[in-house]
């Protein structure tokens, strides 16, 4: 001490638990007088654990150059000089209710003398608003509806950019506004890829194109679950960043976010203050894979908004058939050739993307030059599964769906062969104990998502109709819940509640977010409904622990397949031939 005199002044303060809220009401009672500066503390008892917290302080005069002595919190905004609001600092938000929790705080009045003051302090960590359950009109054992409408409420939270006025997701606001070309072109909008605020263009088309191949086909399930108007608006969103990423006849974007500089960063998209470099591919330097899917998802998106936008559909189309020709032109593969995206999404073949984008070209355009190409691209046998990486069992769909030749009937009855139960030998896909088809570690839920999105789409060809409905559909309820648990957040029996996701992890603004709540053994304080995560081990092993992202992330990848398989079910149960 400096020999300054300090007043000391402490306030008590009395707490009742409101949900969310721990409302204080203070005893104010003066230790010390004197003039100058005044110093006082807060004391909580706290009832419940906090999650982050902001407090409102009311002094019964102007007081100004609030500071805290111990340095614990600072001062995040001030209205004016009577009201004051205190937020915790990164290391200060995570509070258990053993503690007493003591905030001090030092000012300074005009005249010097002491205020009173009363002080509200409030937990961050809590959801503020409640998602309304639409009733399971079809009685079905698993509420599809409830399923459609809380995945589409995942994708709204992976939004980047500036959000509409119908954000509908009171945790999410405006984030990652730089977001630009070399040449300052405007790559806001899109969806963040996963627990991460990457926009990776590869794996962003590649859901885009699953998805609304799923509006495609099932387009029944969404109007009968009220959440058509959702659907086009959820892939509306990555469709037009898509968009501006076609940046020259031979140049598209494929990345916003350097990998490594992101994944150091836990925190709120909102916050980040990182370098946001973003990475193309061109002539001299091509990605034919990521212009295939690009070119794919445009492609089937031309076809869903037909009616529903008929110059957004031509947009789409005429962008889709350009960035074909490009990938089609320059055959190149995109992680060889912009390193940056080599570690997180390599690509190692690009002739599955351009058999897709062949396919969904033809289809919305009947020009049988792009049946031929996708013929040519598409390559036949067992196939390992369908993924963002990997795309010969759709290729194998479409051109069957097409065509319906032997050869592809061939290959999706060898690579179902394979992945249904009862396989033997090297390509057969191994199962868990309680029955999930085990294709890998990483995002094992996804795989067999995604294959049973496929399955159901052969079988929607014509092809092993009730066996691989049946499959499609065991594998769908070993996510729902049929294990006694449910693997989609915000959804069903014990679903997870710490998934690897930043946002989520967060408390709300404006308290202050950081690595601490990535540690943290608590809930993430939001639900971040709808979102699958990776999934459990070989023995169905599995906890639902944040730091562990190769079983509890989420990624855009994740749901897409899965909402698709989905709206099949539901779909198959408005025709009365699946219950
Ligand atoms: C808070 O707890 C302490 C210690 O148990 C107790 O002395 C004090 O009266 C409590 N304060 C209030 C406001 O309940
Ligand atoms: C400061 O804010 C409080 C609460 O909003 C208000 O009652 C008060 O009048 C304000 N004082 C000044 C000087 O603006
Ligand atoms: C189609 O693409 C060409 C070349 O990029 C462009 O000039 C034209 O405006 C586009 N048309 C539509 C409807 O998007
Ligand atoms: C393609 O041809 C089929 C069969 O004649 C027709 O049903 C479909 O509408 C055509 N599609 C386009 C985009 O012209």
């Amino acid at each position: 001490m400096t020999g300054k005199i300090f007043m000391l002044i402490r306030w008590f303060c009395v707490l009742s638990v409101i949900i969310g809220v721990l409302d204080a009401t203070p005893m104010v009672q003066v230790i010390g007088k004197g003039n100058g500066v005044f110093k006082g503390h807060f004391i909580f008892n706290l009832t419940e654990d906090l999650v982050g917290w902001k407090m409102q302080i009311d002094f019964s005069k102007a007081v100004t150059g609030l500071t805290s002595p111990v340095g614990l919190e600072f001062v995040k905004d001030s209205s004016n000089e009577t009201v004051h609001y205190i937020v915790n600092k990164d290391h200060t938000g995570i509070q258990t209710t053993k503690n007493q929790f003591d905030i001090m705080v030092e000012g300074k009045t005009k005249d010097g003398s002491v205020p009173s003051a009363q002080a509200i302090l409030q937990n961050m960590g809590h959801d503020t608003y409640n998602v309304p359950t639409p009733p399971n009109n079809d009685g079905t054992k698993y509420n599809y509806d409830e399923v459609l409408m809380k995945s589409i409420m995942f994708y709204r939270a992976q939004r980047s950019g500036k959000l509409p006025a119908n954000n509908k997701i009171p945790w999410r606001g405006d984030s990652a506004l730089n977001d630009r070309g070399q040449n300052g072109e405007d790559l806001t909008g899109g969806w963040y890829d996963a627990g991460d605020h990457v926009k990776f263009g590869f794996p962003q088309a590649s859901a885009v194109t699953l998805l609304t191949w799923g509006l495609l086909q099932y387009k029944d399930a969404y109007e009968a679950s009220g959440q058509l108007d959702d659907m086009y608006d959820c892939i509306r969103w990555p469709l037009e960043w898509l968009l501006k990423c076609h940046t020259g006849q031979n140049e598209l974007y494929i990345q916003v976010g350097d990998g490594n500089l992101d994944h150091n960063f836990w925190g709120r998209p909102e916050d980040m203050t990182m370098a946001r470099p973003s990475f193309k591919v061109t002539s001299d330097k091509p990605g034919s894979d990521v212009a295939g899917e690009y070119a794919a998802a445009m492609a089937v998106a031309s076809m869903v908004f037909k009616d529903k936008d008929p110059a957004f559909s031509v947009k789409l189309l005429n962008h889709s058939k350009q960035i074909y020709t490009f990938g089609k032109t320059y055959p190149g593969i995109y992680s060889q050739n912009v390193k940056e995206a080599g570690p997180f999404y390599g690509s190692d073949e690009y002739k599955d993307e351009m058999a897709v984008g062949a396919a969904m070209l033809y289809l919305a355009t009947n020009n049988t030059q792009y049946l031929t190409d996708a013929e040519t691209y598409h390559q036949h046998g067992n196939q390992w599964g369908q993924s963002w990486g990997s795309k010969f069992t759709a290729s194998m769909v479409l051109l069957y769906q097409i065509t319906k030749k032997d050869v592809y009937k061939q290959d999706i009855e060898t690579t179902f062969t394979n992945w249904l139960p009862g396989a033997t030998g090297p390509n057969a896909v191994p199962y868990t104990p309680k029955g999930l088809a085990f294709r890998t570690k990483w995002g094992s839920l996804r795989h067999a998502a995604n294959n049973a999105f496929m399955a159901l789409l052969a079988a929607e060809a014509g092809i092993n109709p009730t066996k691989y409905r049946n499959w499609a559909k065991s594998q769908i309820g070993y996510i729902l819940g049929d294990t006694g648990r449910s693997y989609v957040v915000g959804f069903g029996v014990n679903p997870p509640s710490h998934e690897h996701h930043r946002a989520a992890s967060c408390p709300l603004i404006p308290a202050s977010c950081s690595h601490d709540f990535y540690d943290m053994k608590y809930s993430n304080p939001h639900v971040l409904y709808g979102a699958i995560v990776g999934g459990p081990g070989p023995n169905d092993e599995y906890d639902d622990v944040r730091s562990d992202y190769v079983r509890n992330e989420v990624a855009v990848d994740y749901n897409a397949g899965f909402q698709g398989a989905v709206a099949g079910l539901k779909s198959l149960h408005l025709r009365n031939i699946l219950d």
